[in-house]
């Protein structure tokens, strides 16, 4: 028996002598005090039954005739479990929590095992150790197919060395963002699918990750349909255009060859009238061409998107009175829909300044951040609130939604900077990566 065992020993029966010798109520209380030190130590049920039965036999030996004896028992069957209640309520406590225990993991197991997404975690090793029933569904494959191999081997070929970053997060990276990666089915096809993992900690050290893939092949067809609509927008825009051009054009042009014939059989004081409308004429013509330029602008295809910006601020600054600089270039020609849709989203930013903004000054800025591009207009004007407008979804203009739905189209995304009174800017953020495939199958 160790020493801290001996000396609570002594106590409990120097308690048990009292209470044997009637101090009552105390005694007991020192029984429920003890049964609660010895708790607090960390000694078991056993410890404190060998207790008792030591400080029985110890006040046993001290009373002789048989009467006493047997009085002194019930009496210590007693005190022991006074000093035993503080072990039974521990007990009770821990059944109660093991029960909760039990309730949240099965609140949890039914999150896992009815979620729409997959769920499943990897070992450091990167190898499967979880996976929820959908997806059995999702992929076609058995759990049990996979449980315990290379999680890289259920991604497209092309997408592993990106997967690999979950690999790393599970030997102890740091936590990977969002993937989208494809998921190899049973069937042979691909499934688009977004991947989102945390890190899984176990006693302070990484254990490997918890991942949720979620099925991304609706929004990746709607991505395409917006990009299909793009471009028959695009086609029509450039009917449009060509009608203006050539077939107003062309009609102008008539009407001119008419007018010198009139002016010919004129008197010269009316001819000079004409001569004035002819003037007009010439200035519906130069109109009619730098609109039709700018609804689809030759050198956008011939130049690229510096150049057609640039001829675009032109116009609008003669136009409007703005002063408007254009600044970088992407370095390298992008796919015609890339080129197409960031023209246009430009195009209506300079109308939503000479509109809205009452501005003097225009930026417009582009430039390679990395695998994206950065295009930013900015002007000094008034500024917008800009939760409030957009929060005004559908009510008025498609201005700003136009735009952001031009930029998913492409796989982009529009940041809007501005506060009432301090000007605005509008940043998009286009992937040049996905561009380069892009601009090699529409340009082959
Ligand atoms: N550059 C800007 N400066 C100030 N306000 C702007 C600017 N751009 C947009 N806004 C505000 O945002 C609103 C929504 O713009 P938009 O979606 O293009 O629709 P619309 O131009 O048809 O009104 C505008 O009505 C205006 O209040
Ligand atoms: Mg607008």
């Amino acid at each position: 028996m160790n020493p801290e065992l001996r000396a609570l020993t002594r106590r409990y029966v120097r308690a048990l002598q009292g209470f044997l010798s009637g101090r009552g109520e105390a005694a007991l209380q020192e029984a429920y005090d003890l049964g609660r030190e010895a708790l607090a130590r960390g000694l078991g049920v056993h410890d404190l039954a060998a207790i008792q039965h030591r400080a029985l036999l110890t006040a046993l030996l001290a009373v002789a005739p048989r009467q006493e004896g047997s009085r002194a028992l019930r009496a210590a069957g007693k005190f022991f479990i006074e000093g035993m209640l503080p072990f039974e309520m521990s007990h009770r406590r821990s059944q109660e929590v093991n029960a909760a225990l039990r309730d949240s993991e099965e609140r949890y197991r039914n999150v896992v095992e009815t979620a729409r997404d997959v769920i499943f975690t990897l070992a450091s090793d990167g190898k499967v150790t979880s996976l929820n029933p959908v997806f059995e569904s999702m992929t076609g494959w058995s759990r049990a197919d996979w449980i315990g191999k290379d999680f890289a081997l259920l991604v497209d070929p092309d997408d592993r060395e990106r997967a690999g970053e979950l690999r790393r997060a599970a030997a102890g990276g740091r936590a990977p963002g969002v993937l989208e990666v494809g998921i190899r089915a049973s069937s042979g096809a691909t499934i688009p699918s977004e991947i989102v993992a945390t890190v899984l900690v176990r006693d302070g050290r990484i254990a490997g990750v918890l991942g949720v893939a979620r099925d991304i092949t609706d929004r990746k067809l709607a991505a395409k349909a917006l990009h299909h609509l793009n471009e028959g927008l695009e086609a029509e825009v450039k009917r449009i255009a060509h009608a203006l051009h050539d077939e107003a054009g062309q009609l102008l042009a008539s009407v001119h060859i008419g007018l010198v014939e009139i002016a010919r059989d004129l008197p010269s004081h009316v001819a000079r009238r004409l001569e004035d409308v002819r003037g007009l004429l010439d200035k519906i013509e130069e109109q009619l061409r730098h609109l039709s330029h700018e609804l689809r602008p030759t050198i956008l295809d011939d130049l690229g998107l510096r150049p057609a910006l640039e001829f675009l601020a032109d116009g609008v600054a003669r136009r409007t009175g703005l002063q408007i600089v254009v600044d970088g270039s992407p370095g390298t020609r992008l796919s015609s829909t890339t080129e197409t849709v960031l023209y246009r989203i430009v195009q209506e930013a300079l109308t939503n300044v000479t509109r809205h903004a009452q501005a003097t000054r225009v930026s417009i800025a582009i430039e390679r951040r990395g695998r994206a591009l950065r295009c930013t207009v900015r002007d000094d004007g008034l500024g917008f609130d800009v939760p409030a407008v957009l929060a005004r979804r559908g009510a008025r203009g498609l201005g700003l939604i136009g735009i952001q739905e031009r930029l998913h189209g492409i796989g982009g995304k529009l940041t809007i900077v501005a506060t009432p009174g301090g000007g605005t800017q509008l940043v998009m953020s286009v992937p040049m990566e996905a561009d380069v495939a892009d601009a090699d199958s529409s340009r082959r």
